[in-house]
């Protein structure tokens, strides 16, 4: 396909100094043909500076979220331009667990694709239906409903990539089979030519994240439209370097 594979490492609220340092040797040192894999790593805020000072420059730093200003008065949060002052090209955006721990919105999550595109980052939007929407065949209404929002304030494609994340195999062990992954993948690339046009549709990877293993990685890649995975778990390890590699 004409999509480089994309692979990202979600670090989520985990690890110290000590233990990204590790992690940074293991990756630095691994064999990865960065022609064949875009590679990401998205490491807690406070860690960008240090990880992107030490990691391999091939591979992209990203933060795991931002607000949708450039400053202010938030305390607590982010913007874009610190990420990018810090040395990050990408932010995730609308996680499961933004949406869902911290009970951000569709519209919420919009507004910083927006601002974070206007900023002059890349962004990695997720998407995904919970098991009780899928249980009720709700699945493509909820990641169309989702992924309106967020295409609605895409003004750049070139920069964006997107994961489709169920809800119910983030973090549960249970990975999507290969056949439920590929339909949604279908679905979303259908509705990005209908809604986006046809360019979009065959130019955007779509990422697959849950319970990614270095077990499941091969098969999921050999999907005609999984294009890369967001790893969360299995970033943290070794494993992290056989997914990279999962199209080799
Ligand atoms: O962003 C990564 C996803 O939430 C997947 O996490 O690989 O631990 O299931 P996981």
């Amino acid at each position: 396909s004409q999509r480089k594979f994309f692979v990202g490492g979600n670090w989520k609220m985990n690890n110290l100094k000590k233990d990204n340092e590790k992690l940074i040797e293991l990756m630095n040192n691994a064999s990865i043909n960065y022609d064949k894999a875009e590679v990401l790593v998205a490491p807690p805020a406070l860690y960008i500076d240090f990880v992107r000072q030490r990691l391999n420059p091939n591979v992209h730093v990203a933060a795991q979220n931002c607000y949708k200003l450039e400053k202010g008065a938030f305390t607590g949060d982010i913007s874009p331009a610190m990420i990018k002052d810090c040395g990050a090209d990408y932010v995730i955006l609308g996680h499961s667990e933004r949406r869902n721990v911290f009970g951000e919105s569709d519209e919420l999550i919009g507004q910083k694709v927006k601002h974070a595109l206007d900023a002059g980052l890349n962004v990695l939007p997720c998407i995904g239906e919970k098991l009780e929407e899928r249980e009720a065949g709700k699945t493509e209404e909820v990641v169309f409903r989702q992924m309106k929002h967020i295409a609605d304030n895409i003004s750049d494609w070139s920069r964006v990539v997107i994961a489709y994340e169920p809800v119910w195999a983030i973090g549960t062990g249970k990975t999507a089979t290969p056949q439920q992954a590929q339909e949604v993948h279908a679905q979303l690339r259908q509705w990005l030519a209908t809604n986006v046009n046809q360019q979009v549709a065959d130019s955007t990877r779509i990422l697959y994240g849950g319970s990614v293993t270095g077990a499941t990685a091969k098969e999921l890649a050999s999907q005609p439209d999984i294009d890369g995975f967001l790893v969360g778990g299995a970033s943290l390890k070794p494993e992290i370097i056989d997914i990279i590699n999962a199209r080799n």
